[in-house]
């Protein structure tokens, strides 16, 4: 190796070490000491040296999180330390017989427990060899997982190596893969804007990410990892005292540990640990079925060992169950802020997961006849986090004779529109548009709601009278609300509607992501208006854009474009803007990015890779006057690439296009497609 190639070499290491740090400050301790940008710029820099040196990559390298190529099916991995299951307690009963005999055992009278959350995530185990994390694996069935190391190492909060100068020749990290709740709530953000399928909740949406065959599709969901414990070892400095201490252990090695997890003596404590977790359910980051209590010292988890396949020192303390059986008594029709007809299912009252719920949701006629749900029927109902309740299953058994068979109404309930389908949506909507009072209500609703203009103390029983006592059609009416037909109001006095007014008043101050999102344009959530502000910068823009030009903004595909088109083209919807406007709702506005004509951005939707080097231009210009044209670079080749540029040397990127059957160019080629 020459001296260039071994001060390269040496440099990357550094850069390797830098990044993993970052990523560990960032993900980990949730403290980044250095901008998003000048991440990026290290980031970018390490890429580079890989592309242009692939001889150096090595296996812990972060510019190699994402960049494995797609598997055809996952290979087994065998758990030498077999990965077991809890027991549960469901009630304080169960949690005091559980001391009680971990106390018996042990002839004690009261017991040190390490107690944490329970996440609600999937069970992995990753390997480190020699430091180096080698493979990672599901739980499978506590004895033989499947091998999903390529999906692991996209999460930013796994360390790749161990950052230790003498690291453990083994160790195995326990743990538990999730998605964050604000990151699922993104996803399905992401999921509707492209006209996918949203995710049922966190745990869903992380399993689906874990089990893609394309490690590039898991990079592109954002995972989370909790250490909860340890499996084999070899020649670790493990603390051999406590559990805690073995976790503490894990800590300094840079794995996430929940900072809920901690250390109590004796029943009363587990149970106060119970109810303060309890409590902080709703607002911690990441959902939980429960808590589990482990016999903290080392030696009397040993004492204790296990039966058949859960251990006698741990339990699981589980929240009450988020599902429950009842009856359905009736389905309504409810219209939506865009029209939409959802079936709602009445039930017999019934308590889940800590609420009194006596209506949940039926999504939608197909999911009605698919689940063959009858006015009648005895059905499971599940609440999940923050969700809306909804009917998971009939229990067919209980059906009575005289089930009735539901159909969806052809006209709307509220306002008598026609209701139609379209072809390829799963939902009818009441064709009433404005006129219709329940999606007039539900858009006065939602224009107030806190992330849009945020009007304090408007809410549902407010929206309902405004509108029925036809003071407010639209929200542009809000702004020229007087305090007479306020408080005229069925129990509003002059107070309270002197509060709305300011609350009004005060709404005028806004952002213009918030304005976007408050016009309730369909398919544009809150991400997706703040994406549309960021690069318009003016709300005009954004009326004059037409569909090529939203669809150069990162996230917006045809669907939202078409939805956005759409609302801006609908005059009635201008001129409740134009309303507002002179009515002094107002906000800053920004030149925005430039757009690409789509004559100077004939390379739009193309993308690129580059391999070896080129004889007349760097890589950088390379990249440069592709992405001049609208193109994209990106770092590894797969189905979705349309060309690989091919220089001499190539790496296996070039063996990869000619598998796939990737169109092939060399420098001639580019320089003639750049023409
Ligand atoms: S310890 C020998 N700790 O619960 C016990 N498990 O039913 C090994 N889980 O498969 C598990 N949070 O996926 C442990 N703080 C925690 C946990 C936890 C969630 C899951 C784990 C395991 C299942 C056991």
């Amino acid at each position: 190796m020459n001296e260039k190639i071994k001060k390269i070499k040496q440099h990357a290491q550094e850069l390797r070490a830098e990044i993993e740090l970052h990523n560990y400050r960032y993900y980990v301790l949730d403290n980044p000491t250095i901008p998003d940008a000048e991440y990026d710029k290290l980031l970018r820099e390490l890429q580079q040296i890989e592309q242009d040196h692939p001889q150096l990559i090595t296996a812990d390298s972060p510019a190699q999180r994402v960049g494995a190529a797609p598997l055809k099916a996952f290979s087994q991995i065998t758990h030498k330390i077999p990965m077991l299951s809890l027991n549960n307690a469901f009630d304080d009963a169960e949690v005091e017989a559980f001391d009680r005999r971990v106390c018996e055992g042990l002839s004690v009278d009261s017991v040190e427990y390490a107690v944490e959350p329970k996440f609600d995530g999937l069970a992995v185990s990753l390997r480190y060899e020699d430091g180096m994390l080698k493979t990672g694996a599901t739980r499978g069935d506590g004895y033989t997982g499947e091998d999903i190391t390529s999906n692991l190492k996209t999460i930013k909060s796994i360390p790749l190596s161990l950052p230790v100068r003498t690291p453990p020749s083994l160790l195995e990290v326990r743990g538990e893969v999730l998605m964050l709740k604000a990151d699922f709530l993104a996803l399905n953000q992401r999921q509707l804007a492209k006209g996918e399928k949203e995710f049922a909740n966190p745990r869903n949406a992380a399993a689906g990410s874990l089990r893609q065959l394309d490690p590039g599709i898991t990079a592109t969901r954002r995972l989370t990892f909790f250490a909860y414990g340890i499996g084999e070892y070899q020649n670790a400095h493990m603390p051999q005292d406590k559990h805690s201490q073995v976790m503490a252990y894990l800590a300094a090695l840079h794995f996430p540990v929940a900072k809920e997890c901690t250390v109590v003596t004796g029943l009363q404590e587990l149970l106060a640990y119970y109810q303060a977790i309890g409590a902080q359910r709703e607002s911690l980051p990441y959902d939980i079925d429960g808590v589990v209590y482990k016999v903290n010292a080392l030696l009397q988890q040993e004492q204790l060992g296990f039966v058949s396949r859960a251990p006698r020192f741990a339990i699981a303390h589980k929240f009450p169950a988020q599902e429950a059986v009842t009856q359905l008594l009736d389905i309504d029709v409810q219209v939506g802020r865009t029209g939409a007809l959802t079936p709602v299912a009445r039930l017999k009252p019934v308590f889940v997961g800590g609420v009194t719920v006596t209506n949940a949701t039926l999504h939608n006629a197909d999911e009605i006849e698919r689940k063959d749900v009858r006015i009648g029927d005895t059905v499971i109902v599940r609440r999940a986090g923050d969700v809306i309740p909804e009917v998971v299953s009939v229990i067919l058994d209980k059906r009575p004779v005289d089930a009735q068979v539901f159909a969806m109404p052809a006209h709307c309930p509220v306002c008598g529109a026609k209701a139609v389908r379209l072809p390829g949506e799963a939902v009818s909507r009441c064709t009433g548009g404005l006129f219709c009072p329940a999606q007039r209500k539900q858009a006065i609703l939602h224009f107030a709601s806190r992330r849009a203009m945020d009007i304090e103390g408007l809410g549902d029983k407010l929206a309902d009278q405004m509108v029925d006592n036809a003071i407010v059609r639209t929200p542009a009416d809000l702004y020229k609300l007087g305090l007479t037909a306020l408080a005229n109001l069925e129990r509003m006095a002059d107070k309270s509607a002197n509060n709305i007014l300011s609350a009004i008043e005060k709404s005028k101050q806004t952002t213009l992501a918030r304005f976007i999102y408050a016009l309730g344009i369909r398919n544009v959530g809150e991400a997706t208006a703040k994406e549309l502000a960021a690069h318009l910068g003016s709300l005009d823009r954004l009326i004059e854009a037409d569909n090529e030009r939203l669809q150069q903004i990162p996230d917006i595909g045809p669907v939202v474009a078409q939805s956005i088109v759409d609302f801006f083209a609908e005059q009635h919807n201008c001129e409740v803007i134009e309303q507002l406007r002179a009515s002094g709702v107002h906000w800053d506005e920004h030149a925005g990015e430039p757009e690409l004509s789509s004559a100077a951005a004939p390379l739009q939707g193309k993308t690129f890779v580059l391999t070896g080097t080129l004889p007349n231009m760097s890589r950088e210009e390379a990249k440069e006057s592709i992405e001049s044209l609208g193109g994209k670079v990106t770092g590894s080749v797969s189905k979705k690439t349309d060309y690989v540029v091919v220089g001499a040397d190539p790496g296996s990127k070039y063996d990869k296009a000619l598998s796939l059957g990737i169109t092939i160019l060399d420098e001639a080629g580019l320089q003639a497609l750049l023409q």
